[in-house]
Parts: structure tokens; C-alpha cells; sequence
């Protein structure tokens, strides 16, 4: 290639005088007198100018001129080799509540199924920041997929779409990031969550009351959507918000907001939380205050020992389902490690639990 690449060089530079008197409109040079062998030289030289690119295009492309890069930006896993081992790093956000004790408990009931499968488990304890940085760890050790349930929307999306661009497949589950990079998101329809709970809600109540909302964080997306399904089932009913905060997901601060609530308004019909620890965090201020009888309280998640068990101790009059997903995110990486495209998004279903349908195990949303 190298001799080949010198030649060329030389030809040119034999030319050059008559591509300059071709330039300077003269029809020859000193080297070519004849016209027509200096246009012959000329149209040469683009000829080996054509020549030369293609080469080193097709030889970069073959990778034979530099060092090969490995493919970037799909994070699907296909272009990877088959491995005896594979290793999953599951960042999860907190595991401050029991829901999230049971997504992590799943994964690995799922994967200890799999000998082929290794999960590492980091919980960042409700820390934004601290959750990124896992995240950024999972992709300098080199795993072969992540798992992230993500504490907020915002913030995460960048270290993930990090981590595809360095050719590691990601799975989101149950809080979605911004945007669209990253493997397959896995969760249940929280806006048709919230729109159940408010049909559920207005038709227990006759269709008015006074209402408290417990939101769920507003930086995530199952916050933003169990309020905003919620709302738009209320509008056009009798019941009106009288109160509403935002209690992060976690109990002590339900039970905090709820005693404002209590102290501001001396009639309530009904507290909305988006979560089950929520409306717990409620019913023990309300309980503490005495007015636990004057009030419906409504939850989101239904664990068997959290939520279903608080229906079926009259604490909670519903429940809302929200399935953690564990199990098929270990289904989904392993579909995804193997090669296999799947879906862009898989959605979990639903049941409500209320004193109606908790003996026949719920009834599925629609
Ligand atoms: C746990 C939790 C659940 C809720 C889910 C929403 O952290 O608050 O109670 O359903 O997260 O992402």
C-alpha cells in the first residue's frame, strides 16, 4: 500500500506542470509538449485522487488502518459474544419501603434461578446523586446489563444514556427516565392507576367531598401520573381538593402533612395517597387525632403484608396495585443478554382490593 501510496505521489508531481499550464489556460508544459497527454496526466491525477479515497475509506472501514472502536450507541447487548457468565448491576433507588425490599427480593428469586446470571445489588438510599454515581460505577466495572429503578426522572437520564453509549443495555423499571435511551421500560400504567382510584373514589363517596391528596414524589413519574390520571377523573364530580402535598413517597412525611391537614380543615371525607405508606403515614395522624371514622383512605401498591393486610384490618378501604416488575426485568435481560429483540416498553397490569373484592384476590383494572 505504502509503494502503491509513493508512485501515486510521484505521478502527481510529474503532472504538476501541466495541471499548471492547464491552470494558466496554456495547452502544454516543458515536461508534456503534446495537449493532449498533458489532459490525459491532468484527468490522471483525479483518476488517483478517486482511487486513493476509496482505498482509505474501505480500509478504514475494514479496520485496518486504525484500532477498532466497539459498537456504541445501541447498548442492545446483540453484538456481544455469548459469555458462561453474565453480570447485572441493579441500582436501586432506596430501600426505605418494603415495595422495594420486594422488587430487589424478585430479582433475585428470579435470577438464583439462572446459574448463568450474577446480580450486584446497590441501593443509593434515597440520594439522587448517589444513585448517578452507581450508576456510573455499573459501567467502569464493565457489567453486561443494568437494571435502574430511579429515585427521579431528570437527573438519571444522563447517566444511562451514558451507559448505552457505552454499549451496556438498560432496563428502567417502574419510574421512567426523560427521553428514549435505553433498552425497555417495565411498569405498570400509573395514569390508569390514578384514574381508577378516582372513579373508585368518587363513586364511595356519592360523588362530592372534601379531599386530601398525599402525592408521591412530583420529580418522578409515577407521582406526576397518579396525580394527573387522578384529576382528570375527579373533574366534573362534587369532590374538591381541599388539601394537597407532596410526602416523597414516605410515610413520616404523610403522617406530618396529614396533621396540617387536620388542623386546617375540621370536615374530611377522603385521603388519596399515592402510595400504601402514604395512606398509612395518614391513618395514624388521622387515628392520633380521633377522626379516623370521619374519612376513606386509599392507597397505591397492595403488597400482600402491606396494603392488601391493611384492607383486611379495616385500616385502608382500597388498595391499587402497582406490581414491582422484578421478575420480568431478570426475564427481559436475559431475552436481551441471549441477543433477542424486545419490546420498547412492557406494561404491568392492575387490581384493585377493596372489601368487595379481596376475597376472590382482587379485581383487574380495565
Ligand atoms: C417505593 C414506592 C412505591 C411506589 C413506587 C413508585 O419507593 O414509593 O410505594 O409505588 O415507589 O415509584
Amino acid at each position: 500500500m505504502l509503494r502503491a501510496q509513493s508512485s501515486a505521489l510521484l505521478s502527481l508531481k510529474m503532472c504538476a506542470d501541466c495541471a499548471n499550464s492547464l491552470f494558466a489556460r496554456k495547452s502544454t508544459c516543458h515536461l508534456h509538449p503534446i495537449p493532449l497527454l498533458a489532459i490525459w496526466l491532468r484527468f490522471r491525477r483525479g483518476a488517483l485522487f478517486l482511487l486513493l479515497s476509496t482505498l482509505c475509506v474501505t480500509t478504514l472501514l475494514v479496520g485496518g488502518c486504525g484500532k477498532s472502536e466497539p459498537a456504541s450507541g445501541s447498548g442492545s447487548g446483540s453484538e456481544k459474544k455469548a459469555k458462561s457468565t453474565y453480570t447485572i448491576g441493579m441500582s436501586q433507588c432506596n430501600l426505605g419501603e418494603p415495595w422495594r425490599v420486594e422488587m430487589n427480593a424478585q430479582i433475585k428469586a428470579a435470577a438464583d434461578r439462572h446459574p448463568n446470571l450474577q446480580v450486584v445489588f446497590k441501593d443509593a438510599q434515597n440520594d439522587t446523586l448517589k444513585q448517578r454515581s452507581h450508576v456510573e460505577e455499573f459501567v467502569s466495572a464493565g457489567v453486561d446489563l443494568i437494571v435502574i429503578s430511579p429515585k427521579e426522572a431528570q437527573p438519571l437520564t444522563e447517566p444511562v444514556a451514558k451507559a448505552m453509549d457505552a454499549g451496556i443495555p438498560v432496563i428502567v423499571l417502574d419510574r421512567r427516565l426523560l427521553g428514549d435511551k435505553y433498552s425497555c421500560f417495565i411498569g405498570a400504567d400509573n395514569k390508569k392507576i390514578g384514574h381508577a382510584a378516582g372513579e373508585w373514589i368518587a363513586k364511595k363517596l356519592g360523588g362530592k367531598g372534601k379531599l386530601v391528596e398525599l402525592k408521591g414524589l412530583m420529580t418522578s413519574t409515577p407521582g406526576q401520573d397518579r396525580d394527573s390520571g387522578f384529576r382528570e377523573a375527579l373533574a366534573g364530580t362534587g369532590i374538591e381538593i381541599v388539601f394537597d402535598a407532596d410526602m416523597k413517597w414516605l410515610e413520616p412525611n404523610a403522617r406530618q402533612e396529614m396533621e396540617s391537614a387536620l388542623a386546617r380543615f375540621n370536615k374530611i371525607d377522603c385521603v388519596y395517597a399515592h402510595n400504601d405508606p402514604g395512606a398509612h403515614g395518614a391513618y395514624l395522624a388521622t387515628k392520633a387525632a380521633g377522626r379516623e371514622k370521619e374519612m376513606v383512605f386509599v392507597g397505591i401498591d397492595a403488597l400482600p403484608q402491606e396494603g392488601v393486610a391493611y384492607v383486611q384490618q379495616g385500616i385502608l378501604d382500597a388498595t391499587f396495585q402497582y406490581p414491582t416488575g422484578g421478575a420480568e426485568a431478570i426475564d427481559t435481560a436475559l431475552k436481551i443478554l441471549q441477543g433477542q429483540t424486545v419490546p420498547k416498553e412492557i406494561t404491568l397490569g392492575s387490581r384493585v382490593f377493596d372489601k368487595e373484592t379481596i376475597a376472590q384476590g382482587g379485581q383487574e383494572l380495565k
